[in-house]
């Protein structure tokens, strides 16, 4: 080894340098994901075996349940240490929940557009605070894969060269931005290089906060199940740490798009907490579906009213 890592190797490690993100594989079973998402279509309101009933394209739900990764997925647990510095920069515990991302058919009544600058809906992550270029909120985006996901089955799009731009945006911007306020359209422009995080269940795509990112298009149809749980870090990043091997991984990639080896950054603006509209959105949601768990939980078990049965075969 003597790589000092405890689970990327060099190879991942220079994937995340160039391209912003890594994928780990098999971070936990098939098994553990089916436990996981079972509840997922009485949350909807959906019948699973009925598309009629599928009445949103996509759907963000609400959390109702969390767990601690080092035990759940401690391969994802190690590769998060690595890019961020070690377990000691990370707000502790790091939990994912329950708040699937579900794609059902989104776009699938356009043809298929292939991801460019031009794609819908390019995004950074965090729309819960005033973003800095050493914003600690958001220290790493994930991608937490609770359904096997396919090419052009609603497999986020990944801007794999967006980490340049934010970052020469977010030091021009000291005074901090609204997530609101990014000039999005402009900032995907300036990128050439793009992905799609495709993978099977219990992949985990880690990539870096600035990875601008989009919804795409679900041509196949297929329900897709991911997450996206932010890491948080105890600190601000900082780019000018006195040892350069101190600086992570994320930051070594900030300085990288930067072109420089070292970066004095002051906020000038106060670092603000928002609360978003999906905030509140989600909390109706969750009381919805308390009461559709509540219902289904007070049947007998094995009877399923909502779903519809076939008739049975004569004979
Ligand atoms: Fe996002």
């Amino acid at each position: 080894m003597g790589s000092g890592y405890r689970i990327l190797d060099e190879e991942q490690v220079e994937h995340f340098l160039d391209r912003g993100y890594v994928v780990i594989n098999d971070c936990f079973s098939p098994e553990a994901a089916e436990k996981y998402t079972a509840t997922i279509w009485t949350r909807l309101g959906y019948d699973r075996d009925d598309r009629s009933t599928w009445t949103e394209p996509a759907t963000h739900l609400p959390a109702h349940r969390e767990m601690d990764i080092k035990e759940f997925a401690p391969k994802a647990w190690d590769a998060v240490c690595d890019l961020v510095g070690g377990e000691d920069r990370i707000e502790q515990p790091y939990n994912w929940g329950d708040g699937f991302v579900v794609n059902l058919s989104q776009g699938s009544e356009r043809p298929w557009e292939p991801a460019s600058p031009q794609s819908p809906g390019w995004h950074k992550d965090g729309d819960f605070f005033r973003h800095f270029l050493d914003s600690p909120e958001q220290g790493l985006l994930t991608l937490v894969l609770w359904s096997d996901v396919r090419h052009q089955g609603g497999a986020t799009f990944v801007a794999a060269d967006s980490i340049a731009p934010i970052a020469r945006f977010l030091a021009a911007h000291p005074e901090g931005i609204l997530p609101t306020d990014f000039p999005y359209a402009e900032l995907a422009g300036q990128c050439t290089e793009f992905a799609e995080a495709t993978g099977r269940i219990g992949d985990v795509y880690l990539l870096h906060p600035y990875l601008l990112h989009a919804k795409s298009q679900n041509m196949l149809r297929l329900p897709r199940f991911i997450t996206n749980p932010p890491v948080t870090l105890a600190e601000p990043m900082n780019f000018d740490r006195p040892n350069p091997s101190e600086f992570s991984l994320v930051e070594r990639a900030v300085l990288r798009g930067l072109g420089v080896d070292h970066y004095t950054f002051t906020p000038t603006g106060e670092r603000a907490e928002i609360v978003p509209e999906r905030v509140l959105r989600q909390a109706r949601m969750k009381t919805k579906e308390k009461a559709r768990l509540a219902a289904q939980s007070s049947r007998p078990p094995g009877s399923h009213p909502d779903v519809k049965r076939r008739p049975p075969l004569l004979g």
